[in-house]
């Protein structure tokens, strides 16, 4: 039987649309984009395409956008290309939170290596920031503060709009990274106010290695990389056509059925909810539950079961844990320690994400199995 990938969270396939848009860019027709012929404009107007798509995507402006090579880049150029400016100023100091992905905290931890000044603010045990804490820690120093709009892990949704306000009640700068919320829900530059926005073009039915920072008009950044002036001079290199064609057809895709997969992922995620509770009674825990989330993410704690064991057992069903368990020893990841999860309930956890086109057949399949298997665990333990 084909296993049910309930995964979506750590990567989508290809959508075929966007597969089919990117095709003649990968065959006998090439060009550069740099280049002043016939063809080279080509794919120039190819990439200009794509940005509108992208910007429609985040009702943003076609020149806001910056193509870059996937969420992991966004995020450094957001804040190492943010701050770098700020390298011989006073204003050294960066704000991020304790439910990041490590393509934030990495970047941060790098520039605390540097000198800077970085501070973390938690969550509560729903996996939600704050938006008072994060003013607290503003101080007339801070030159930006970095937030996911949703965490990936929990599916948390984060007060953006609040904390951008307070950043702009002084001269801090508001970067998001929307990775894992474009998408699944709505993620509108101007509702959410900030500065600077990261998507990642393999959590949207695009492919990996392709992504893109959104920066507000007259937002001063630095690039990251120093080349020939591609992107405006944010991300020289010669543009990955092919790809960034993609990311505008997946965009395209979204700003269009949006509504309808938002719609369609909730009612699967929570008849999985359903048919794991019913079966498996008052034992099972949800995290975040009591967080604004994303429709299409539950973290589940299995009881009395380590999740990977549960997981090798369940070979039709691909999905992640959220702690990894070495020698009788358990790393939590760092979203669960922040949420407070004790290490035991964490042993268990599980996190099942569905897709826009996941079926009520596999949820209810993938929910007997999961059953079945933590029902064995649990007699054998
Ligand atoms: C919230 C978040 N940010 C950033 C990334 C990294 O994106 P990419 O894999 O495109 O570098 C991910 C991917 O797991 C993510 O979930």
């Amino acid at each position: 039987m084909t296993p049910i990938y309930l995964d979506y969270n750590a990567t989508t396939p290809i959508d075929p649309a966007v597969r089919e848009a990117m095709l003649p860019y990968l065959g006998e027709w090439f060009g550069n984009p740099s280049s002043s012929h016939a063809q080279g404009r080509a794919w120039a107007d190819a990439i200009e395409d794509a940005r509108g798509q992208v910007a429609e995507m985040l009702g943003a402006a076609p020149s806001e956008i910056v193509f870059t090579a996937g969420g992991t880049e966004s995020n450094n150029l957001a804040i190492l290309g943010t701050m770098t400016r700020e390298a011989s100023s006073t204003a050294r100091h960066v704000v991020i939170s304790s439910i990041e992905h490590p393509a934030t905290i990495a970047p941060a931890d790098f520039l605390e290596r540097q000198g800077y000044a970085v501070s973390i603010v938690g969550c509560d045990k729903s996996g939600t920031v704050d938006a008072a804490d994060v003013r607290a820690a503003l101080r007339p120093e801070t030159a930006l503060v970095s937030i996911l709009h949703a965490n990936n892990e929990v599916g948390s949704m984060q007060p953006i709009r609040e904390i951008a306000d307070a950043c702009h009640e002084q001269r801090t700068l508001m970067h998001t990274d929307a990775a894992q919320s474009a998408g699944k829900v709505p993620v509108r530059v101007d509702d959410l106010a900030v500065d600077l926005l990261s998507i990642a073009g393999h959590k949207l039915y695009a492919p990996k290695g392709i992504g893109a920072l959104y920066v507000r008009s007259g937002t001063q950044l630095d690039p990251v990389l120093h080349g020939a002036g591609q992107e405006r001079g944010f991300r020289p290199g010669t543009e990955n056509t092919a790809y960034i064609v993609g990311l505008g057809v997946a965009a395209e895709l979204i700003t269009n059925g949006l509504a309808e997969a938002q719609q369609h992922m909730q009612a699967m995620r929570d008849r999985l909810h359903a048919a794991l509770a019913s079966a498996m009674g008052e034992g099972l825990s949800v995290n975040g539950m009591d967080a604004e989330r994303l429709p299409n993410t539950l973290s589940v704690n299995f009881p009395h079961i380590v999740g990977q064991e549960l997981l090798e057992r369940t070979s039709d069903v691909f999905a992640s844990t959220g702690a990894a368990c070495h020698s009788g020893t358990t790393k939590l990841s760092a979203t669960l320690a922040a949420i407070g999860l004790d290490e035991s309930t964490a042993r268990g956890t599980v996190r099942l994400s569905v897709g826009r086109h996941t079926t009520a057949k596999e949820v209810d399949r993938a929910a007997q199995s999961l059953f079945a298997a933590w029902r064995e665990l649990h007699a054998a333990s």
